[in-house]
This record gives C-alpha cells, structure tokens and sequence, in this order.
C-alpha cells in the first residue's frame, strides 16, 4: 500500500489537491481511498457527494472515507478505556469521549488509530490523506514518543504503578499495560510507514504569498527534521498571465516566491496548479488531476 499526504496550512488546497491525486491514481487503475484527517470536511464538497463515515465509492476504483471526529473519538475512548479512566481520574480531568477530540492532537491520533486499521485491512493500492493544517502534522510524527515517553511515564509500566491500580481495581493496572502497549505499537507502526519513503510520499501544498511560503518552509523543516522526506511542493493559485497593471505586479510578486521555493528545495517537485477562476469541483477536478500529472509535474 501507498500512502500519499497532503500537507499545508488550511486554505491552500489541499482538499482539492488530495482529491485530484485520488481521481488520477484510481483513472491509472489503483484501487484507491481519499481519506480525510481534517474534522472539517470538505472533501464531500469537492467531490459533490455525500461521503460519511464508511468509505463510499466515488468513481471506478475510487472511494473516499470522512471519519466523524466525534464518533471516532467515543470508539477510540471505549478502546482504551482503562487508560483514559486511570488519566482523568488522576487528574480530575472531566471530558466527555466525544468531546476529547477536540484536545489539541488527540484529533490526530484518534484519526491515526483509523488509518491504522485501514492500512492493516489492506483494502487499497494508493490512500490519499487530506490532512488538518499545518502544525498538526507534528503530534502525528511525535506520536509513537508521546505514548512512549509521557503516557508510559505518568501510568508506570513500571510495575509499582501498575500494583497500585490493580488494588484499585483487580486487572486494573494490567489492562492499563496492555492499553498502552496496544496505542504504542499502533502509533509505531503508523509512524514506520509515514517515515518510510517506498511507501510514503508527502506533499507540501502552498500559494506564492509571503506567509505561506515562510509557513510551508517551516513545515518542511520540521518535518525533515524527523527524518520524514518531503517529495513535493504544489504551488497553487498561480495567476493567469494578464497585461493589466494590478495582475502584472501580483504575478511578479508570485515568481519571486516560486524562485524562491525552487532554489530553496532543489531537490523536491515543484508542480505549479493555476488559479481557475471559480471553486473546483465536478469537472474542474479531473482538471486538476491532469494539470498535476498528465504533463509528469508529479508522479504517483
Ligand atoms: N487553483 C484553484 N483555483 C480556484 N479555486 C481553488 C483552487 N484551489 C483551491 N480552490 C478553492 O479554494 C478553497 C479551499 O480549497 P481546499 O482544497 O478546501 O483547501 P484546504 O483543504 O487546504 O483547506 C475551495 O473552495 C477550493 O475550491
Ligand atoms: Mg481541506
């Protein structure tokens, strides 16, 4: 299975982008799943269908799949109950599941648990994520760490802990452990495949503006700093040439941070998409999908 990530910061068109890559993917004949890691959706829009919970077939050899946050959450509190009681009864930290996915990063990794399972199903060729922006990509690499580091340290694989819970409660403390092992082999899995370049490509989506430019490098840096390579960079909104003076000074403003990009990640794609002038979708995404791959800008 492959894996393809889109990431950037909310705006830029990653929805688009990651909907356009599993249209050309399942258009080449790999079974493939758009999967949507953002809590606001927007992948039904572009595809104008109503996607859901379940994955719902969208052409040949296409589904896309928008997982209920909260739903995912109350599955995911129900899966590792014993650890989520231990924690908020420790800290007196009242949530209700459906509503702890809002905790900054618990997003990710309720989402992360259900890629794991789709990834383990082995169901398709390529899956698409269309992920939330920017920073949240963070907890999802630190992820096998923080259940490693913070969670094993606070709730003690250590058995003195452990012993303390199952006086509590008898099996208590030992259902902890196994929780905790459970969520850390899932997260180190996960984290394998997305480190892994023969099975996951990352693309960083952005617009020629200041701010994203200098957002989107920092992604990168942060990324690459967890041995996780980028491979490309999608410069989106690139404008149309036009001779009036406005267009004129903003497209000159755009090449510079295009130049910009490409000196700065030599060694990365740069695949430019142009502004089209209204939303996509419908038509505009097949657009899309050929603007990306037909002339080789990206490759799957
Ligand atoms: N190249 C483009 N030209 C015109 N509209 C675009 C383009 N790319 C994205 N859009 C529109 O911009 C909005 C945001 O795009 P989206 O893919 O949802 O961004 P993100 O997922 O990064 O938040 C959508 O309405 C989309 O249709
Ligand atoms: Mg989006």
């Amino acid at each position: 299975m492959r894996l393809i990530y889109m990431a950037g910061k909310g705006g830029v068109g990653k929805s688009v982008c990651s909907a356009a890559t599993g249209l050309w993917s399942s258009q080449q004949g790999n079974k493939t799943l758009a999967f949507s890691m953002d809590p606001a959706h927007s992948l039904s829009d572009i595809l104008d269908v109503e996607i859901g919970d379940r994955p719902r077939k969208i052409a040949e050899n296409f589904d896309a799949v928008e997982p209920d946050l909260a739903a995912e959450a109350e599955k995911f509190y129900g899966s590792y109950r014993s650890l989520f009681r231990a924690l908020f009864e420790m800290f007196q930290f009242e949530v209700r599941p459906a509503d702890f996915g809002v905790v900054p990063g618990v997003g990710e990794l309720i989402f992360m648990d259900r890629l794991y399972d789709v990834y383990m199903e082995g169901n398709y060729e390529v899956v698409v994520i269309d992920s939330a922006p920017t920073a949240l990509v963070l907890p999802l690499l630190k992820l096998p760490d923080v259940t490693t580091g913070v969670v094993t340290r606070l709730l003690g694989m250590k058995s003195r802990w452990t012993g303390i819970f199952n006086m509590l409660e008898p099996g208590f403390g030992d259902s902890i452990v196994t929780e905790v092992r459970r969520l850390r082999t899932k997260a180190e899995t996960m984290r394998n495949a997305l480190i892994d370049p023969e099975i996951t490509t990352i693309s960083v989506v952005t617009i020629p503006e200041k701010a994203a430019v200098l957002e989107s490098e920092r992604l990168i840096e942060t990324v690459e700093a967890h041995e996780v390579t980028v491979d490309s960079i999608i410069v989106n909104h690139v404008m149309a040439p036009c001779d009036c003076d406005y267009c004129r000074r903003r497209a000159a403003s755009q090449r510079g941070y295009i130049d910009e990009i490409k000196a700065k990640f030599a060694d990365k794609r740069i695949a430019l998409l142009p502004s089209y002038g209204e939303e996509v979708t419908g038509e505009g995404l097949s657009q899309v999908s050929r603007d990306l791959y037909e002339e080789g800008q990206l490759s799957l």
